[in-house]
């Protein structure tokens, strides 16, 4: 049976860190599903306005090749149901996020990747606007 995939994050001023998350964890399954976060909801998690609108960001994510199927995550607390909504079988976080996702191990496999290194949406915005 089709193993599905399923990850989030902000891919807010997508980077190459970005990339290879999707392309690692779209390697874990046939079907990969990504939640991209909401502005407000950015907002809220990271104390910013997204550079790209959840609508450009959710375009340039769900333009990959490895992404089948792209949704806005609304809420934090809403994992469980997305999870539960995509019949995903496992869910791909990066490892800044390890042990916190461990609660959805009774419905799916949860695996942490390690982040691509000296890389970050934030540490982008600071470099450009100090240039
Ligand atoms: N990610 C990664 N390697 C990086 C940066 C991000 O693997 N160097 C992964 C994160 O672990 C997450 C996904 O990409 O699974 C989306 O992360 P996001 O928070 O949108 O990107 P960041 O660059 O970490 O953004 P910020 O600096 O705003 O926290």
């Amino acid at each position: 049976m089709a193993r599905t995939v399923i990850t989030f994050g902000t891919f807010d001023v997508f980077h190459v860190g970005h990339l290879r998350v999707i392309e690692r964890a779209a390697a874990l399954g046939d079907r990969l599903v990504v939640g991209v976060s909401a502005d407000a909801l950015n907002e809220k998690k990271k104390g910013r306005v997204p550079v790209f609108t959840e609508r450009e960001r959710i375009a340039i994510v769900a333009a990959l090749k490895p992404v089948d199927e792209v949704f806005v995550e609304e809420s934090l607390e809403l994992k469980r149901d997305y999870i539960a909504k995509y019949a995903a079988d496992v869910l791909v976080m990066g490892d800044d996020w390890k042990g916190r996702f461990d609660e959805f191990e009774d419905i799916c496999e949860v695996v942490y990747l390690s982040r691509t290194p000296a890389i970050s949406t934030t540490a982008l915005i600071e470099k450009i606007s100090g240039a």
